[in-house]
């Protein structure tokens, strides 16, 4: 065994399978890059592109894919500036190959591959949702979390309810059967006439209004799945029927209340899986994670049953790089040159619900 391949302490004693890893994300529209060292993330650079796409009022993927190839350089120079490393550093390379959109992740894995394979040096693929789930583990944040607990998946894509036994390893346990959360934020947003990416826009909004102003419903599909499209037609017709003087000022109120009812809706479901598992700990992760009604919702329920609750910094929450580093940690690297054949994919074959 090499050096390299020795599994080494970190400063927060996690295992350093891989030693450090220059990491990278370009899933959806931001260009992403870390350096990370187990469980220590030690920079940590996103380049967001949302105003690029907020005139379109969504992502482009044809323009998110050629502004990645524009950015990714200068952003893992800003990375490696930032953490006081050089390439010649490097241990390994981790990098997000899917889901997402094709065009973006095939730019990041592009580079990542040049990277590595200039160096000789292994490769670590990580799948989005892992990285989501991962971004519990950084380090310097107490306390920390150890599988197993119920992690809940929120992204602009995504809406599960995960059981993660060990490491990055998880099941699923529910899912939305239509939109996903950060879909029902971002849809709501654009209904109450808020700039792209409506979640955080909203989030701000919804902080100064009443929940208790609207009655929107709650719906319940099944146990534990999720759906948010009818929430959304109810925001519709509810904007239809008041005048636009009374949509104007009641905004703020209005927003409380819909982000309300996507709230009570994952935090109902959220601790049910828990008990229904019979697990003590619950963990969020995914872009919607960083809302601070689901943060302050969650930490309420989780002190009224009795339950652990693990809550990643917001700047982890959001796509990054760190969080692949922080996967990374738990999975196998590919060696030189084996990963020249690797592809990107679209859509994550998820199993079946555990
Ligand atoms: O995980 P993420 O950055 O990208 C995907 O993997 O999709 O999640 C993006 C989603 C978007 O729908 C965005 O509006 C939402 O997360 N989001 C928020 C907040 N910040 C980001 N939703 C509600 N409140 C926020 N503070
Ligand atoms: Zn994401």
């Amino acid at each position: 065994m090499s050096d390299r391949e020795r599994s080494t302490e970190t400063a927060s004693g996690a295992p350093s399978r891989h030693g450090l890893l220059l990491c990278i994300e370009t899933s959806c529209d931001d260009t992403s890059a870390a350096l990370v060292r187990g469980h220590d993330v030690l920079a940590s650079i996103v380049s967001s592109q949302h105003e690029l796409h907020a005139e379109f009022g969504g992502i482009v993927p044809e323009v998110a894919s050629r502004r990645h190839t524009e950015l990714l350089n200068d952003v893992v120079a800003e990375a490696l500036a930032a953490a006081d490393a050089g390439l010649d550093d490097l241990d390994g390379v981790a990098v997000t190959v899917g889901p997402g959109l094709i065009g973006a992740l095939l730019v990041g894995l592009a580079a990542a591959k040049t990277f590595a394979w200039q160096r000789h040096l292994p490769l670590v693929p990580v799948n989005h949702l892992q990285g989501h789930i991962a971004a519990n583990y950084a380090a310097g944040h107490r306390p920390s979390v150890a599988p197993p607990f119920v992690c809940l998946v929120v992204s602009g894509g995504h809406t599960l309810l995960t059981l993660v036994d060990a490491g990055v390893e998880f099941r699923i346990a529910g899912r939305t059967v239509d939109d996903a959360a950060g879909e029902a934020f971002d849809k709501g947003a654009r209904l109450l006439g808020l700039p792209y990416p409506g979640g955080r826009e909203l989030d701000r909004l919804a902080a100064q209004g009443d929940a208790e102003s609207v009655d929107f419903p709650l719906a319940l599909p099944t146990e534990l799945d999720f759906s948010f499209s009818g929430l959304k037609t109810a925001l519709l017709y509810h904007l239809r029927e008041l005048p636009d003087a009374e949509v104007a000022a009641r905004r703020a109120d209005i927003a409380a209340a819909y982000q309300d009812a996507i709230v009570r809706q994952l935090v109902k479901k959220t601790v049910r899986c828990a008990e229904a598992e019979g697990l003590r700990t619950i963990a969020i992760a995914g872009g919607v994670a960083a809302n601070s009604g689901l943060r302050a919702a969650l930490t309420a329920a989780c002190e009224e049953h009795g339950l652990a609750l693990h809550l990643p910094a917001i700047e982890l929450c959001t796509d990054n790089a760190a969080m692949v580093g922080l996967a990374a940690a738990h999975l196998p690297a590919v060696p030189w040159p084996e990963y020249l054949a690797l592809d990107a994919y679209a859509a994550a074959a998820l199993a079946d619900k555990a």
